[in-house]
């Protein structure tokens, strides 16, 4: 893979000052922001596709406190929640009832996980890949799509350009730099040629709120 590398990546300022903010955040005690939108009822939906012939195994990346992972764990899914942030975690699992012991959390980098390839049957990312760098989206792609297993699906929740901060006005915009972390904001046209190379695009659908619902799976051909 050409350009940048998982060591690179880790060390760049922007992505540690990104990290301490989400840290800071958790461990304020006041509401946490981007707990406020998230569309529940689309990954309950989703997460009700059966697997054939095993007992499916999900991944959240980014976590956070477990909202995406708790939904999947209900389903059929074995889920594992990651984030590299470890107070989340830790709430995450005082919040665990007695029947989740399908539901397990751990503390990992998206950019550097302890999973051998092809563990998963399903991957969860809302709210990880917004706040990637376009210069760094290939390193994520190769990150996560080699966690799928063939046919793997991969459901996505992202900034749209339609999404507004609370209070921001309204100009075009595709990026920005806000409170100490960067956000991407993507048109259909954008994220089609991003993910369909590697994907088939099950659905893709945008919210009244901002943000594109993408469902995908694996492309069999993928090396
Ligand atoms: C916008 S929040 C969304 C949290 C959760 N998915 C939710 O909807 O409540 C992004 C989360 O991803 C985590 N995160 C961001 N970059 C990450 C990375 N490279 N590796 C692991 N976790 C990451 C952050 O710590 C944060 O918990």
């Amino acid at each position: 893979m050409s350009g940048r590398n998982v060591r690179d990546i880790t060390k760049d300022g922007l992505y540690v000052s990104q990290r301490e903010y989400y840290s800071k955040t958790y461990q304020s005690g006041d509401p946490v922001p981007w707990e406020g939108a998230f569309d529940g009822a689309w990954l309950k939906k989703a997460a009700r596709h059966k697997v054939k012939d095993h007992k499916p195994i999900a991944l959240e990346i980014g976590t956070g406190r477990g909202r995406g992972a708790r939904i999947l764990a209900e389903g059929e899914y074995t889920t594992v929640g990651i984030d590299y942030v470890l107070n989340p975690l830790k709430q995450a699992s005082i919040k665990k009832s007695e029947a989740e012991k399908n539901l397990f959390y751990i503390q990992a980098n998206v950019f550097n996980t302890p999973f051998v390839d092809g563990s998963f049957d399903l991957l969860l990312d809302w709210g990880v890949f917004h706040h990637i760098r376009r210069a760094d989206t290939k390193l994520f792609l190769a990150c996560v799509t080699r966690l799928l297993k063939k046919d793997g699906r991969f459901l996505l929740g992202c900034f749209s350009t339609r999404y507004r901060h609370p209070g921001e006005k309204k100009r075009k915009r595709n990026w920005m730099r806000h409170r100490g972390h960067y956000d991407r904001f993507s048109t259909r046209k954008e994220l089609t040629k991003i993910f369909s190379p590697l994907f088939i695009i099950n659905s893709i659908a945008q919210t009244s709120e901002g943000f594109y619902l993408i469902d995908m799976s694996l492309k069999s051909s993928t090396p």
